[in-house]
């Protein structure tokens, strides 16, 4: 894990860097129209910021889809930082803040093994690595040039908040990489 890697609640002066990670990413943020709607979503939803020495490297947004289910819409890690510990990470700041909430699922969706992507292959790997579980996929959300895999993982609860709401900056410092059981 980078030893200088933080995750916090994003801010609007974060938004152009976001920008630069999605397009860094054409393989899997290739429409144009699609990373417009993810950049306006970051001013809405619930959104947290990986930095490596003050400068953002990843970022994830969530949706709460009802009291007991939230859902991860966007995650992207600048590429030269793979495996590096972000991903996870920014999943561990979310889940810790849905447990606080007590929410008892987060879900994911992306796209299928019936599609041979190598790219979205290493991408279930790594939801399969923070412990998410293939729960169904499907051709209804996205037509049948894009099967769809939902996948979910339970969270348990806990008492104290890791970020305050709303919108209250409170840097933490992640340190707990390889200590999350695996999705
Ligand atoms: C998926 C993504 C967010 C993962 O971020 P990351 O910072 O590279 O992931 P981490 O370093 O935290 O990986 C955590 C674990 O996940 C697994 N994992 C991550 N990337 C993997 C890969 N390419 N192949 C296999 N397993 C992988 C590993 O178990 C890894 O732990 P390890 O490095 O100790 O073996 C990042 O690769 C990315 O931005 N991909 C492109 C965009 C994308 O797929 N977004 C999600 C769309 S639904």
């Amino acid at each position: 894990m980078q030893s200088n890697l933080f995750v916090r609640r994003i801010e609007p002066t974060d938004i152009s860097s976001c920008e630069r990670v999605l397009h860094a990413l054409p393989h899997w943020f290739g429409i144009q129209k699609a990373n417009e709607a993810y950049i306006s979503s970051l001013a809405t939803l619930p959104a947290y910021v990986a930095t490596v020495d003050s400068e953002v490297v990843g970022f994830i947004a969530v949706k709460h889809n009802n009291r007991d289910t939230s859902e991860i819409h966007v995650l992207a890690v600048e590429p030269n930082m793979h495996r590096r510990g972000v991903g996870r990470a920014l999943i561990d700041a979310v889940e810790a803040n849905l447990r606080v909430m007590g929410v008892s699922l987060l879900q994911v969706k992306t796209l299928g093994p019936s599609d041979h992507d190598e790219g979205y292959r290493r991408t279930r790997e790594f939801y399969e690595a923070m412990g998410f579980l293939a729960l169904e996929e499907t051709t209804v959300f996205w037509g049948p040039e894009n099967p769809c895999l939902i996948m979910v993982k339970p969270l348990m609860h806990v008492d104290s908040p890791i970020f305050t709401e709303p919108n209250s900056f409170s840097p933490k410092r992640c340190n707990s990489r390889r200590t999350s059981p695996p999705l």
